[in-house]
């Protein structure tokens, strides 16, 4: 089975063609092509909505005939095409998805509508054997969120952020410090230099019972002590201390979320880290270290796989094709709002 994904929800432009063989488990990218805005929206501190749609629309079809030239296969040995849905931004949304809509319909083929967060999750089983159920911790730009993913299309919401994402945290918490977007990859780099703790942040919600998240306080802490005046050579141990917050915050809720998943199921499982922010390694070594010590298995894409990208929505169509949905109306239009619990 081959199937076209295409992904345009934010910032990223990304097409990828993806295989499963019939006796294999996971799948094959066979070519894959994704073109950044960040340099576009960069000047604006943020992601302009009507610039990132714009774009989109400027380069998909170009896009897309490279990616099927690098696949040197043919559009009628395609078995589906995918595209992200929503959440996101409406304007990409929609190019993206009547731009598939078009291939599925000029080749009699489906056309498969694709949550992005889904597409985030399931990435994680194209080249690892994940079995459901699996618990996953989802921490993107867009959401944060703690989940049971019972199979591939039914997921339970244990507990998520009441305010800013995770990697908005990061963004906001590098733009106050001085630094562009986006700011995750930044304030990484920068707090590997750290040398001594200088500084102390708040751990929100961590005494709280329940798996949810708050992040937004974070970043005004940061404010709060970049406002009082903060040395060049200062901000690395603040971006420090912030990531070894957010460690903390995301360490005592993902243990809650596991002893739950364990009570449940009767069985340690596994744990899946994905999002853009799954690329932080200094995150994901801690989050690694805390599955090690409770038996759990640990699972994270590869960090290419974690930003956005159109292979997680190719594979997910190949998810939802050999499962036999059949919701490929041509009628069905993007969600900017789609929550995982209501596929
Ligand atoms: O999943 P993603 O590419 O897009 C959304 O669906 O939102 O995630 C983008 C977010 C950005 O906020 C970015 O700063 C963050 O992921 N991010 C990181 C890292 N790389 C990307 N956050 C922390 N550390 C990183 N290395
Ligand atoms: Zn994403």
């Amino acid at each position: 089975m081959i199937v076209l994904g295409i992904e345009t929800s934010c910032d990223e432009t990304s097409v990828s063609i993806v295989e499963k063989n019939r006796n294999s488990l996971g799948g094959k990218v066979l070519s894959e092509s994704t073109l950044s805005q960040i340099n576009k929206h960069k000047v604006f501190g943020g992601v302009v909505p009507e610039l990132a749609s714009r774009e989109h629309s400027n380069v998909l079809h170009s896009l897309v005939k490279h990616t099927l030239k690098k696949s040197k296969l043919n559009l009628c040995k395609i078995d589906g095409f995918a595209a992200t849905t929503g959440p996101g931004l409406l304007g990409g949304l929609l190019v993206g998805s009547n731009y598939a809509k078009g291939l599925a319909l000029s080749q009699n083929k489906p056309f498969i509508p694709v949550n992005h967060l889904q597409g985030h999750i399931l990435v994680s089983r194209m080249k690892e054997n994940v079995n459901f159920p699996f618990l996953c911790l989802l921490a993107s730009g867009g959401h944060t969120q703690i989940l049971i993913a019972d199979n591939f299309n039914k997921f339970k919401l244990l507990g998520e952020t009441i305010d800013d994402a995770l990697g908005e945290a990061f963004d906001k918490t590098a733009k106050v410090l001085g630094y562009s977007y986006p700011g995750g990859p930044i304030i990484e780099k920068l707090a590997l230099r750290a040398k001594k703790k200088s500084f102390s942040l708040p751990r929100p919600l961590i005494k709280e019972k329940n798996c949810n998240f708050s992040f937004s306080g974070l970043k005004t802490s940061v404010r709060r002590i970049v406002e009082k005046g903060i040395s060049q050579s200062s901000k690395k141990e603040l971006a420090h201390e912030f990531q070894n917050s957010v460690v903390d915050c995301l360490i005592v809720k993902t243990e809650r979320a596991l002893k739950i998943f364990k009570k449940k199921y009767n069985q340690n499982g596994s744990l899946v880290f994905s999002g853009g922010v799954a690329s932080n390694k200094f995150i994901k070594s801690k989050i690694s270290k805390l599955c090690f010590n409770l038996g759990v298995k640990f699972f994270v894409p590869d960090s290419k796989l974690c930003v956005d990208n159109a292979t997680m929505i190719a594979w997910t169509g190949i998810e939802k094709l050999c499962n036999g949905e059949k919701n490929h109306s041509l009628k069905i239009t993007p969600k900017p709002r789609w929550d995982l619990s209501n596929l």
